[in-house]
């Protein structure tokens, strides 16, 4: 896609990876509308000279409500990004983590369903348009401590390759970003040294997005041993080796 005149709205774009990718898209030179719950970030967007517009992605009647907003200020509006995600640890010894369960499926799959049936008829109206879904590399690979988290990332690459299909002749393309771990602030990069610099992630992420065609899924290479570790053999001992992490729930410790 060309990633220099876009209309583009960010669901889940007030902090970490969809905030990045909120100034890099601006950068290029496309107009951005950011959209989260956190109000304070969303002033310091608009403080910067971005459309900002609060929603909840869990509430159907906000995400509409949102959507209204966004199409009435930008009514030639062609790309969504269904960034909104929480990543939550469960121990599935403790029954106690189903509230858990729910509220991450609510978020991250349902959250994106919701934004994507609100914008959906106005895409296929215009007849061109690009709607980039954001799983993980857990969907492909699960990290034991995150269960639910993986599924519903799993989910929405099942969801992303059936909505591609369902569009298919409308004009309004897929694309699925899936990240590796990401140090999206200071204390990430302390936890976790392995995770993938902000910076370079989305250096690399928006080189990837602006190729034509547009990919189906956006892989940086950090994220290629998840993706591909059933069909290179390299799967069961990624997850017996990222079960270790186990040790870091607290029933375990
Ligand atoms: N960082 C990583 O290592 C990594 C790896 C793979 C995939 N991902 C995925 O990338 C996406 C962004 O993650 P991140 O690391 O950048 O985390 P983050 O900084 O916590 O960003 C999450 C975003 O989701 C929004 N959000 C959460 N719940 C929401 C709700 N109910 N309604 C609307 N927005 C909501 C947050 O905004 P408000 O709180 O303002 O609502 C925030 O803008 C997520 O989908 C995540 O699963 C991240």
């Amino acid at each position: 896609m060309d990633i220099s005149n876009r209309t583009v709205f960010i669901a889940g774009g007030t902090s970490g990876i969809g905030r990045e990718l909120a100034r890099r898209f601006a950068a290029a030179g496309s107009t951005v509308v950011v959209g989260g719950r956190r109000t304070d970030l969303l002033d310091e967007l608009a403080a910067e000279g971005f459309a900002t517009v609060p929603v909840d992605v869990t509430d159907q009647d906000g995400v509409d409500r949102a959507r209204d907003t966004v199409l009435a200020g930008h009514p030639g509006l062609d790309t969504i990004v269904t960034m909104s995600g929480v990543m939550l640890l469960e121990d599935l010894r403790d029954p106690a983590h189903f509230d858990t369960a729910r509220k991450t499926v609510d978020t991250n799959l349902l959250g994106t369903i919701r934004v994507i049936d609100a914008f959906t008829p106005h895409l296929i109206g215009r007849g061109t348009g690009t709607i980039v879904t954001v799983t993980s590399g857990i969907g492909f690979l699960p990290f034991p401590p995150m269960p639910t988290y993986a599924a519903t990332k799993a989910g929405v690459h099942a969801y992303s390759e059936a909505l591609r299909a369902q569009l298919d002749g409308t004009g309004v393309e897929v694309c699925e970003l899936v990240p590796p771990a990401v140090a999206t602030t200071g204390e990430q990069a302390r936890l976790n040294p392995k995770a993938l610099d902000l910076d370079a992630f989305a250096t690399e992420v928006m080189d990837l997005l602006g190729s034509d065609p547009t990919p189906r899924e956006v892989l940086v290479k950090g994220v290629l041993t998840h993706r591909w570790a059933e069909r290179d053999g390299t799967y069961d001992a990624l997850v017996a080796q990222r079960s270790q992490a186990l040790a870091m729930l607290p029933s375990r410790r």
